[in-house]
């Protein structure tokens, strides 16, 4: 084994960035890095121009109609609770799934302990899925808002989102989804679906750098400013703009950030989706069997299909996934994520909840020979138990 490392920890977030996005992102900010539309001097204009541009480059990315309406944020995380505080209120009941980020679950929690909402979380099939059945029959009177991952960060599975906004809109509850797994991996079209918010992040598949992401919404969504601060307009009111986007964005922007994610999502485009997907699916498909032979590994993703993301996540029996983690990262430089995923109900169902489990997640850069040497070096581990 060469001493590269293997890095299969992407859905932690994407490693390396390309080095055109890094270059492209230095590259505006080291020219244009002052604040955006603040003056009226010319760099602050066409830094400002590079901000809008980049909202449309988003909007476009999630097939939304309104780049006014992308809003930029620090993470999925910051996005979920932009939408989650913003949406929900006293006596309201929220759905979301048992399958959820902490980043969805903990907003709920809190509002639920300290202001009084109510929350049903629906459980998950042997798939791996969300049933859209178990989230139609929760919906109650006072349901104002259904809150779901597009993709599982533990299981890899995508949920049926487009049948999910459907039953929404039929009822007419606003549908936010969470595509930090699978935005750059698998579509997102959100006025085709009629998904009325999109939380994402701009570090993972996206290929931007970390501390930026947003919040897109549909023209029909309002949501409650729940931040206040500066604009660079209005600066004679006390209150908060509630033009979109500024409505939701206090403070400066993150420059640096919206530069590398506007050039992630250029290398995107030109480099194409679905092809790296198609090869992502393969590998992990190539993982699965592989480490479906070896005794003492038991795999708790779904066997994937090509409508998942590139997420398998194991344990070896007998040994803390904590441990294996060590060892494939000590003994040959394979770099994965053990723990609860910060998810930890979908553990509690799997039965997994005591250790967690050891999670290989793939990009776009990763190889066959990646995939050999880590069923190697599983194979290893689990026959030295
Ligand atoms: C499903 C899911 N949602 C939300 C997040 C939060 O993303 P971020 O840390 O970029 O806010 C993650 C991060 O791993 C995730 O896997």
């Amino acid at each position: 084994m060469d001493n590269r490392l293997i890095y299969l920890d992407n859905a932690a977030t994407s490693f390396p960035k390309p080095q055109e996005v890094l270059e492209k992102m230095i590259d505006n900010y080291s020219r244009l890095g002052v604040s955006p539309g603040r003056g009226s001097y010319d760099l602050a204009m066409e830094s400002a121009e590079l901000v809008s541009q980049t909202r449309e480059k988003v909007a476009n990315f999630f097939g939304a109609s309104d780049p006014e309406r992308v809003i930029f944020a620090s993470n999925a995380t910051d996005a979920l609770n932009l939408a989650i505080q913003g949406l929900v209120n006293k006596g309201d009941h929220v759905i979301s799934t048992r399958l959820e980020h902490n980043s969805v679950l903990r907003p709920l929690s809190h509002l639920q302990k300290e202001i009084g909402i109510e929350v049903d979380l629906v459980g998950f099939d042997q798939w791996g899925k969300a049933s859209v059945g178990s989230i139609e029959k929760a919906i109650k009177p006072n349901t104002k808002l259904i809150v779901c991952t597009q993709a599982s960060n533990v299981l890899g599975t995508v949920q049926p989102v487009a049948k999910i906004a459907e039953v929404a809109a039929a009822y007419g509850i606003p549908l936010l989804i969470d595509t930090a797994q699978s935005a750059g991996h698998v579509p997102v079209e959100m006025s085709k679906w009629g998904v009325d918010a999109v939380a994402f992040t701009g570090h993972k598949a996206l290929l931007g750098p970390s501390g930026i992401g947003g919040l897109v919404l549909s023209p029909e969504l309002d949501v409650k400013t729940t931040r206040f601060g500066g604009t660079g307009f209005e600066s004679r009111s006390l209150f908060h703009t509630q033009s979109y986007p500024y409505r939701l964005e206090a403070g400066t922007l993150n420059v640096l950030g919206i530069f590398g994610l506007a050039a992630g999502i250029d290398y995107l485009q030109k480099e194409g989706v679905e092809q790296a997907h198609q090869k992502e699916m393969a590998l992990i498909k190539r993982l699965y069997e592989g480490l479906s032979t070896l005794p003492g590994v038991k795999i708790y993703s779904p066997k994937p299909t090509e409508c998942d993301v590139p997420v398998l996540t194991c344990i070896v029996e007998g040994m803390a996934p904590e441990d294996v983690g060590s060892i494939l990262d000590g003994d040959f430089a394979i770099a994965v994520r053990t723990g609860l995923h910060c998810a930890p109900l979908v553990h509690a169902d799997l039965g997994t909840d005591e250790q967690g489990a050891i999670r290989f997640s793939l990009g776009r850069f990763n190889t066959d020979a990646d995939i050999d040497q880590a069923l190697q070096a599983m194979e290893i581990i689990s026959s030295s138990r």
